[in-house]
């Protein structure tokens, strides 16, 4: 396997190298990570972008002398590495003041403030060369129906997305949004918890060309979804705009593991699906040193997110170059669900009246096999290195 190059781009949020361990049972078990430090060691490894959210930098309601001073040092350990910064999002969920939400809190000043932190992190994305702009809104739910009016709620993540695309399109930033779903954690129930819903909910905006998703992997994964199958949803609506990677193993809580040590069959099918539909977006990674590891195992940790997709990436070729999986494929049918159902200018007339179709036994059709499992089994003969 090659190793990870800047073409590959692999991005890191600062959120994720940097995470001190703290959990909801104890205490952090590593030392606060400096900006400038997570950029050379990521550059090191091969990695191609650094994204945070604004807090990640400098804190929350920072003083303006030291938020400038660590945008400065951002940019100057870029220059140093040729690292970037593909993309940035804005923490509307640590502060006490967004325990409700932020664009969709019950309180209206509370909803305010959390549109002006986002539309400062937009400029400040815009000052960066960031272009695509993520919203997590883990705060935005409720743990009971009687304490949110959900559609009120929507009305208002609309008015907040409509502001924010108005805003970038007046002020003719080259930024696009890129709404990220999560099923529960730290709400009860989080808004927009799918892919699905997000796609739907991105339909009834004013500028639905300027807004798309982030997957997840985990977060379809704890919704008990096929990651894939989101993804595969996303890229047909031209709107994948940006992807989180990492692991999840099953309905629980957001494990945040490296990627590819959850579900390794999904992760499979997402880099071949990545891969062969031409995505040329970032590979960003979303996922948590686990608490045991210390400063090595971190570092450890990053480059294995990498390692690991670069490996699928070379398996995947493998098995589309397989001239026993082309046949599988083939007998399967799976090129020929390309082919449209109608002829061109069949009308409904001819289909009805189709000849061909009154000579078919639907039981013999009904007995055809599809070697589906076959098919798979070759797929798990390329992840697992046996062809
Ligand atoms: C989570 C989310 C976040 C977001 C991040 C970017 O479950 O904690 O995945 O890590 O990706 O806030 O907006
Ligand atoms: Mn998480
Ligand atoms: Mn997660
Ligand atoms: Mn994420």
């Amino acid at each position: 396997v090659p190793a990870p190059t800047p073409a590959d781009k692999f991005s890191f949020g600062l959120w994720t190298v940097g995470w001190t361990a703290a959990d909801p049972f104890g205490a952090p078990t590593r030392p606060a990570l400096d900006v400038v430090e997570a950029v050379e060691r990521l550059a090191e490894r091969g990695a191609w972008g650094l994204t945070f959210h604004d807090d990640d930098l400098f804190g929350f309601a920072p003083e303006r002398a030291h938020r400038d001073r660590q945008i400065a040092r951002l940019r100057e350990a870029c220059a140093a590495t040729g690292m970037t910064v593909p993309m940035i999002t804005t923490n509307l969920f640590s502060h006490p003041v967004f325990k409700d939400g932020g664009f969709t809190s019950n309180d209206r000043t509370v909803r305010r403030l959390a549109l002006r932190k986002v539309l400062h992190n937009v400029e400040l994305a815009a000052e960066l060369g960031a272009r695509t702009f993520v919203l997590w809104g883990g705060r935005e739910g409720s743990e009971y129906d009687s304490a949110k009016d959900v559609r009120a709620a929507l009305d208002r993540y609309r008015e907040a997305m409509d502001l924010l695309c108005g805003h970038v399109l007046e002020q003719g930033h080259d930024i696009r949004f890129a709404i990220e779903p999560k099923p529960n954690e730290p709400r009860g129930d989080i808004l927009l918890p799918t892919v699905g819903h997000a796609l739907a909910f991105v339909e009834r905006l004013a500028h639905p060309e300027l807004v798309g998703v982030n997957p997840e992997v985990g977060h379809e994964q704890m919704a008990g979804l096929n990651m894939t199958h989101g993804v595969a949803q996303a890229l047909w609506a031209g709107k994948l705009f940006h992807i989180d990677l990492n692991g999840q193993r099953g309905i629980k809580y957001d494990q945040d593991l490296v990627f590819g040590h959850g579900d390794l069959l999904n992760a499979f099918s997402l880099v071949d699906l990545l891969e062969s539909a031409g995505y040329d977006g970032p590979r960003h990674f979303d996922y948590k040193p686990s608490r045991t590891e210390d400063r090595r195992g971190v570092w450890d940790s990053a480059a294995a997110n990498m390692r690991t997709y670069l490996l699928l990436r070379e398996r995947a070729a493998a098995f589309r170059a397989d001239p026993e999986v082309v046949a599988a494929l083939e007998e399967a049918g799976v090129p020929a669900l390309s082919e449209p159902t109608l002829d061109a200018g069949e009308t409904v007339a001819d289909l009805l009246a189709d000849p061909a179709l009154d000579a078919v036994d639907p039981d013999a059709l009904g007995r055809r096999g599809y070697g589906f499992v076959r098919l798979h089994q070759l797929a798990c003969e390329h992840l697992a290195g046996a062809r």
